[in-house]
């Protein structure tokens, strides 16, 4: 049985009809997941019950490599006991919403800026797979760009001026950006910056797309104050509306996005309040050693 493909924006982004990850994919169907995934890089697979940590991680290790979390940051705890499944509830470790004061939720505020999962590491993120075990009853939807149709958008000076440029990636820097502590020397040496080209090819599309995240600290070679100023005008021209999908969610969604042709963020939601159960797998470029 062949899927079919729901557009969500006139830009990117699919709703897959006729899939189920929580049953056996053949080879055929596969393929036109990923061949979906090529073309509209943010694909969405609803269930009507969310699938299980195992049928997630399962689908996932079949689109490439998947992150295991060596590190957590200090105090995370194992509500989710999964090393390829990043936790990112407001819940505690016995499910619990966070108290206010929790540094994790601090930290989990950086979502809320704009990004692409992993920049920070040398091996990038391809896929990143979320999905919805518990979803409060407004706000809290997804944003993506289309980091693709962002550079054929932007303006030929500026296509000039970024081409072969060379971007500093640092985690601890959206951290502190989106309102968290400043991290101790120790954690800041669990996770040093990398450095990424600014713009690259996209291989699965052939399409070249802008690389860039709220991690980026700065340009290799180029002063502080005028690699903000590119890197600001940047990220206000690849945020604009009409380049930006919001995903409204339903529990049981499993969302797909390819963090080399997108940037996504999260959106307020009443934290305190309401509880907010998603649960992440990422893809990597290629398998750590
Ligand atoms: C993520 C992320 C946004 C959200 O899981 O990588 O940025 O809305 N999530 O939870
Ligand atoms: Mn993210």
């Amino acid at each position: 049985m062949g899927i079919e493909i729901e557009p969500l924006h006139p830009l990117y982004g699919a709703r897959l009809h006729g899939v189920d990850i929580r049953a056996p994919i053949g080879d055929e169907m596969f393929a036109q997941i990923k061949a979906a995934m090529a073309t509209y890089a943010v694909c969405v697979i609803g269930h009507d019950a969310p699938p299980s940590n195992e049928a997630h991680i399962a689908f996932s290790a079949r689109l490439g490599p998947l992150q295991r979390s060596a590190q957590k940051i200090a105090g995370t705890g194992e509500r989710v006991p999964y090393p390829e499944i990043v936790d990112q509830s407001n819940l505690d470790e016995v499910g619990e919403i966070y108290a206010d004061d929790d540094r994790r939720l601090a930290y989990k505020r950086a979502n809320r800026l704009w990004h692409t999962d992993m920049s920070f590491y040398d091996v990038r993120a391809t896929y990143s797979l979320l999905s919805a075990h518990a979803v409060p009853p407004s706000g809290a939807e997804t944003e993506f760009t289309d980091m693709r149709a962002v550079w054929d958008a932007l303006p030929l000076s500026l296509k000039d001026e970024v081409a072969g440029l060379v971007a500093e990636h640092s985690y601890w820097h959206s951290r502190v950006l989106g309102g968290g502590p400043e991290p101790t020397e120790e954690e800041r040496r669990t996770r040093p910056p990398a450095r990424h080209p600014l713009a690259h090819v996209h291989a699965p599309s052939g399409r070249t797309a802008l690389y860039l995240a709220s991690h980026v600290c700065g340009v290799v070679g180029w002063p502080q104050d005028q690699a903000r100023k590119l890197l600001d005008e940047l990220m206000s021209f690849a945020t604009q509306p009409r380049f930006v999908y919001a995903h409204q969610w339903r529990l049981g969604d499993v969302l797909i996005w390819d963090n080399l042709a997108t940037m996504h963020r999260a959106t307020p939601f009443d934290d305190r309040l309401y509880r907010r159960d998603m649960r992440r797998t990422t893809c990597r470029e290629r398998a750590l050693a």
